[in-house]
């Protein structure tokens, strides 16, 4: 059958990290996914296993520009189809075979973080070195291209080390990402002797690291910012969100950029409906553009409703893939007072049935239980509620001290 009727999955960041090291031998025994105890998985959702068993029992795995990447059995059996060529320091990305090839005979060292000047010196002691940089999803601390940066840095200063991209990622537990790690690193020394460094050895990073480092994870002042105000229609989250747009840009220093529930439903997602999946496509929308914003350093101010606990959960993780701190503002207005404010007219027509799937009369809303701020704003002004927002700001370190002053107590 012809890989085009196949149906096509785009994987997590995860999954593509493990395909990658799957068809790069790395892995080895393992050599597919869903291998029994194996914690390399592939979650296919549902619709897409039923459209897979109905055309000839495999789906096709595609790069999120959608190139074919492998084809995978339902059993899990992989056959490569094309190589990812794109991303920066692709050319790191070696197999274990052309790593045989090319550094035979060295001491492996897997990093994981930008390498001290204390660490650096204990690995000149060791000979010819392959610094063997674990970048995949939620391994570093670094994003993929800083701990590539700082690791290339620090190869230069070594003189003649090289420099391995490993995309090993975590599965959010330490021992199964201990368990793997050991295995996979292994699998790239093939038999050469490994030194892992110490965890945390203290000492100064060389200059030169220490700018990509500041320069990919900076400090808290002036990362990007998503400010995440969700909330029932009229709980005052547009106003909230308004005035700390104006408070920020009166304070000067970041570049703020609005994305209002209503607004954004007349330009970037003019169309859709209250469905619960046009709504879920409306939150996501605006996750995507803030976790953009927040990527180049800006800050972002969105103000939808949001009601569902999984879209918000999608947008958080979009963001901080992204390099950018969420933050989510439960605007806790109770119903009773958002529906007799009613200052647009929608409750009142909610309650009539002129309006379906309206939010808190006829359609749900989850509480978020990860909020960072929970702010009520019944008998409150805006200018004291912002100020609850502003203090969990300024604590973060995301506000500098200059905004101390701009607080109302
Ligand atoms: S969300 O659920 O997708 O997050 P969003 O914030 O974009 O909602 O839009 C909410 C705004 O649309 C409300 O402030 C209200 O003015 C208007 N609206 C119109 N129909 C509905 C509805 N069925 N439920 C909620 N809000 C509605």
């Amino acid at each position: 059958m012809p890989n085009q009727s196949l149906p096509q999955y785009h994987p997590t960041a995860r999954e593509l990290d493990d395909l990658e090291l799957l068809l790069g031998g790395a892995l080895q025994p393992t050599r597919g996914f869903n291998e029994p105890g194996s914690p390399v998985t592939l979650d296919l959702p549902h619709d897409v296993v039923e459209a897979a068993t109905a055309q000839g029992g495999a789906v096709e795995l595609v790069d999120p520009e959608g190139l074919p990447l492998a084809r995978v059995d339902l059993d899990g059996a992989v056959t490569p189809l094309s190589h990812a060529e794109h991303g920066p320091f692709r050319r790191l990305y070696l197999s274990v075979a052309e790593c045989r090839e090319r550094y035979a005979g060295r001491t492996w060292i897997p990093v994981t973080d930008a390498l001290t000047e204390i660490q650096l010196a204990e690995i000149r002691r060791l000979g010819p070195v392959v610094l063997l940089a674990l970048v995949g999803h939620g391994t570093s601390w670094l994003s993929t291209v800083g701990l590539l940066r700082a690791t290339l840095a620090a190869a230069e200063l070594l003189g003649d080390a090289g420099v391995v991209a490993c995309p090993l990622a975590s599965r959010g537990d330490v021992d199964l990402d201990h368990h793997l790690g050991v295995q996979v690193v292994e699998n790239y020394a093939d038999g050469d002797p490994i030194v892992g460094l110490l965890a945390d050895p203290g000492g100064e990073l060389a200059d030169d690291i220490v700018d990509i480092v500041d320069e990919d994870r900076p400090p808290p002042e002036e990362q990007g910012l998503v400010l995440f105000f969700t909330g029932l229609s009229g709980s005052g989250k547009s106003t909230l969100a308004r005035a700390l747009t104006d408070r920020l840009l009166e304070r000067g220093g970041r570049t703020v950029t609005s994305l209002d529930g209503d607004v954004v439903r007349r330009h970037l997602s003019a169309g859709l409906t209250f469905s619960k999946a046009d709504r879920e496509t409306n939150i996501r929308r605006i996750g995507w553009v803030a976790a953009e914003i927040s990527r180049h350093g800006g800050v972002a101010v969105c103000s939808p409703i949001a009601p569902f606990d999984e879209t918000r959960q999608q947008v958080r993780e979009m963001v901080e893939d992204a390099g950018g701190a969420f933050f989510l503002v439960h605007v806790a207005t109770p119903l009773e007072e958002c529906e007799r404010r009613d200052r647009k007219g929608l409750y009142a027509k909610a309650r009539r049935g002129e309006i379906p799937e309206f939010t808190g009369i006829s359609s749900p809303y989850e509480e978020p239980e990860d909020a960072a701020v929970r702010v009520d704003t019944t008998g409150r002004s805006i200018e004291e509620a912002l100020d609850d927002v502003l203090l969990v700001l300024r604590d973060s370190g995301h506000l500098d001290l200059r905004d101390l002053n701009q607080l109302n107590y």
